[in-house]
This record gives structure tokens, C-alpha cells and sequence, in this order.
């Protein structure tokens, strides 16, 4: 009897309502979008399907009414400006940290006792300011960035074995930009260490490409992905929704942990009805920890732009 609101009817967003819609799940899932029509209509579109693919949550679109969105147990945000070619994330965060500040505040008004989970970008950054504007538990807002980016790791890493996808278990760490941070000690075919498969210099090639891997779908389609950033926050909202405990990837509020404070980040973490139920800390060598401390950085300097704006 759940209830989720998925902000932004962009190709993101209406990924997100729809993958979330396909697991039959929750009650209902409402798009909502400032474009006149535009969630309606994928909305529509969408609950059509329902006698095809046999779902029968209900995809409820919305004008810009809040209203409609009240009472949700999960807000996932995902509206902003996507990339363009030659962009990096980064250069989003004026316009974007205006429209997530928004939309933050207005859906939590409705469902003060939802958990947020961000997908904007600059991700890490666009995180932040949710929080900041939500005033709600830590636990309770972070970002989608990591099983995106593991799950590109991972489909590069079945291609290049001629593997499932699905028995390569991966970690990454770090912000959502070419700081990330795989982690190939942490990278297994079903308990199999992936060094066994793949020599150093391959894995490196493949690593540098997982870092890239927003960056190449922009170059080839002219704006940001979609399919894979939606399915992945879809994920997240199932975790939440089934309080399945699963460990992920997440972008999450870091006070103290990796000796990182007030900052937003990726590291793995349990997701479960509470939102973010613990943060793993794991032994990095001391590689891992210095490629951690770059992103972190890389994170810091677009906050210190996103503090010169003043919007908060
Ligand atoms: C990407 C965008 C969604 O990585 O950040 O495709």
C-alpha cells in the first residue's frame, strides 16, 4: 500500500516511474512535471501497458500539483538540466541546485516523512542541497550514482568475459563524476576474484571507461543517459519499499566515516525501510583511500561554487 513520487517526467524520471511501476510493487506512482501535460501523458502512456505487462500499480501524472504527491513513502527527484556533449556534471550546478532546492521543498511539504533519494546532477552536490532543504534525518535523503556505475562496470566486465552481468558483484566508491572510485579488489564473478580473468593492464582500460561511462552515452546521443540511471534508482526505491537490506553503492551524508565530515558521498551502505539503515566502512589500502580523498575533493570544489550562490 506504498506510495512513490517520482519528480521530473524527463527520460530519467518517467524511467524511473515506469521500471518502479513494472515490479508491481507499490500502490501508486505519480510523475509529476512543470511542463504542461508532459506526466500526464507518459503517465497514461505507461498504466496503458499495465494489461500487457500485467502491473497493476497505478501511474498517476501531475501539472506541477504537489498535492497529488501527498502522503508518499519514497521522493525520487530527478529533475534539472540533462548534459550536453562537452559538459561535465559540474557545470550543471547553477541551474540545477535552483530547480532541486525547489522541488525538494515542495514535495517534502506533502510527505514530511519520506525518504528522498536525488538522481539530479552534479549528483553528490545536488544531494547536499536536498538535504539541506528537506531538514529531515540523514538517513533519509541520498543519491542514486552507484549502482549506475557499478552497473556499467559490471556489463563492461561481462562483455569483456563473455559472462552474466548478473553473477559479477562490483564496488565503487567515491562522487558521481571521473573521481569515482571502482574498486577491483572488491570486484567478484560469483566469489571468483576478477584478477583471475583479467590482466591488470585490461582492467585498468576498463576501469578508465567505467569513469567515463556518462560521458561516452552523452558523446554518442547528445544528452544523458536514461535507462540505466532509471532502473538503478528504481532499484533503490524496491530496496526501500521491500526493507530488503541490501548493500549498495549510495551517496550518503558522511559525518565522520572515511574521516570524511558534511559532505555527501558515495560509499556502500544497507538500504532498507529506514532509508540509509548503516554505512559500511571498509579497510581501503592506501591507494583506495588516497583515490577516495581526490573525489572528495573533487566533490569539495563544486560545493564551495554551490556556496557561493547563496541559495540556502
Ligand atoms: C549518467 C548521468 C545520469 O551518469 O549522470 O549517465
Amino acid at each position: 500500500m506504498s506510495k512513490v513520487t517520482v519528480i521530473g517526467a524527463g527520460n530519467v524520471g518517467a524511467t524511473v516511474a515506469y521500471s518502479v511501476a513494472t515490479k508491481d510493487i507499490v500502490k501508486e506512482v505519480v510523475l509529476l512535471d512543470i511542463k504542461e501535460g508532459l506526466a500526464e501523458g507518459k503517465s497514461l502512456d505507461m498504466w496503458q501497458t499495465s494489461a500487457i505487462e500485467g502491473f497493476n500499480t497505478r501511474i498517476i501524472g501531475s501539472t506541477n500539483d504537489y498535492t497529488k504527491t501527498a502522503g508518499s513513502d519514497v521522493i525520487v527527484i530527478t529533475s534539472g538540466l540533462p548534459r550536453k556533449p562537452g559538459m561535465s556534471r559540474d557545470d550543471l550546478i547553477s541551474t540545477n541546485a535552483k530547480i532541486v532546492n525547489e522541488v525538494t521543498a515542495k514535495a517534502i511539504e506533502q510527505s514530511p516523512d519520506a525518504i528522498v533519494i536525488i538522481v539530479s546532477n552534479p549528483l553528490d552536490v545536488m544531494t547536499y542541497v536536498a538535504y539541506k532543504t528537506a531538514k529531515t534525518a540523514k538517513n533519509k535523503v541520498f543519491g542514486m550514482a552507484g549502482i549506475l556505475d557499478t552497473a556499467r562496470y559490471r556489463a563492461f566486465l561481462a562483455d569483456e568475459m563473455g559472462t552474466s552481468p548478473k553473477d559479477i558483484q562490483a564496488l565503487l566508491m567515491g562522487g558521481h563524476g571521473d573521481t569515482m572510485v571502482p574498486l577491483p579488489r572488491y570486484t567478484k564473478v560469483n566469489g571468483i576474484p576478477i584478477t583471475q580473468y583479467i590482466k591488470p593492464e585490461r582492467l585498468d582500460e576498463i576501469v578508465a571507461r567505467t569513469k567515463k561511462g556518462g560521458g561516452e552515452l552523452v558523446g554518442l546521443m547528445g544528452t544523458s543517459a536514461w535507462y540505466a540511471p532509471g532502473t538503478a534508482a528504481a532499484q533503490m526505491v524496491e530496496a526501500i519499499i521491500k526493507d530488503e537490506h541490501r548493500t549498495f553503492p549510495v551517496c550518503a551524508y558522511l559525518d565522520g566515516e572515511y574521516g570524511l565530515k558534511d559532505i555527501y558521498l558515495g560509499v556502500p551502505v544497507v538500504l532498507g525501510k529506514n532509508g540509509i539503515e548503516k554505512i559500511i566502512e571498509l579497510d581501503l589500502n592506501e591507494q583506495e583511500n588516497k583515490d577516495l580523498k581526490t573525489s572528495a575533493d573533487a566533490v569539495k570544489s563544486v560545493m564551495d561554487i554551490f556556496d557561493g550562490m547563496n541559495i540556502l
